[in-house]
């Protein structure tokens, strides 16, 4: 309503026809002054304008290729001072970060590598205190196992996990609603703790990560640690970025099938 009273008395209506002709021949004039020159600078300012559109396309391409391109590693069931200790190292020489789904039983005499994960910006996630099949326990059990764990982490690090990753992939509508955190689970399983030979996890590993994978391994066995240091650089060479599962989240949040949103989160 009130755009329309506007409308009827804009300065268009209220003007005498005369005088509009007078404006609209003042304008020809105009235009006609103004020639080539005149032409060019509406050609310029086209020209910009479609610069402008093309690099507003151009970052959103950027944007989305980064997004798209980033890639979670998870290491599951640790820390083993050895094994661990090594993948940290090899993270570290390449400057990329992972997460690692912590027990909270082995935390205990194990608190200087949980510093240094977070330290070289890895994410600690939460995988039970005992690797209990969360689906066969009671509401207040997993309660337990999940805030025995956090306690841990708070004691070490000054905060719990943000994510939590079920063991073997559990879950249930019950699980569900008894963790308040998103449940983690993965797109990419290399069977790592089977005995495996590291050339081979390696390709198996560069073959099959995609945009958006979450990667799952095991900080337990010397041929994974030993596999890093090949899937890492191949990974780099194809573009892609090393995320962590909350950084991930951030970016993919539902639209990546490994991860789990609490309902009502
Ligand atoms: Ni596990």
């Amino acid at each position: 309503m009130k755009r329309e009273k506007y409308a009827k008395q804009g300065p268009a209506e209220r003007l005498p026809k005369a005088g509009a002709i007078m404006l609209a021949l003042l304008i020809l004039f105009a235009v006609l002054l103004g020639g080539r020159e005149g032409t060019v600078a509406a050609v310029d300012a086209a020209a910009v304008d479609a610069a402008a559109v093309d690099a507003a396309a151009a970052d959103a391409a950027a944007a989305e290729a980064v997004d798209t391109a980033c890639i979670a590693l998870t290491f599951d069931d640790g820390p083993y001072p050895k094994v661990t200790e090594h993948i940290l190292d090899v993270l570290e020489k390449h400057s990329v970060s992972a997460t690692f789904f912590v027990l909270g039983s082995r935390v205990a005499g194990r608190e200087a590598l949980l510093l240094r994960m977070e330290e070289m910006g890895c994410e600690i996630g939460n995988h039970t205190f005992s690797h209990a099949d969360l689906t066969k326990l009671s509401r207040e059990q997993i309660e337990k196992e999940i805030a025995d764990t956090n306690a841990e982490f708070e004691r070490v690090l000054g905060h719990g996990a943000a994510v939590v990753r079920p063991p073997y992939g559990y879950y249930n509508e019950s699980v569900r609603n008894v963790i308040a955190y998103p449940l983690i689970l993965w797109t990419v399983d290399t069977n790592d703790w089977r005995p495996r030979n590291a050339d081979e996890l390696a390709s198996a590993v560069v073959k099959e990560a995609q945009a958006g994978s979450v990667i799952l391994m095991h900080d337990q066995q010397e041929s994974t640690a030993a596999a890093m240091d090949a899937i890492i650089p191949a990974l780099l060479a194809r573009g892609f970025r090393f995320v962590t599962v909350s950084e991930l989240l951030t970016i993919k949040g539902e639209a990546c099938s490994a991860i789990k949103i609490p309902e009502g989160g």
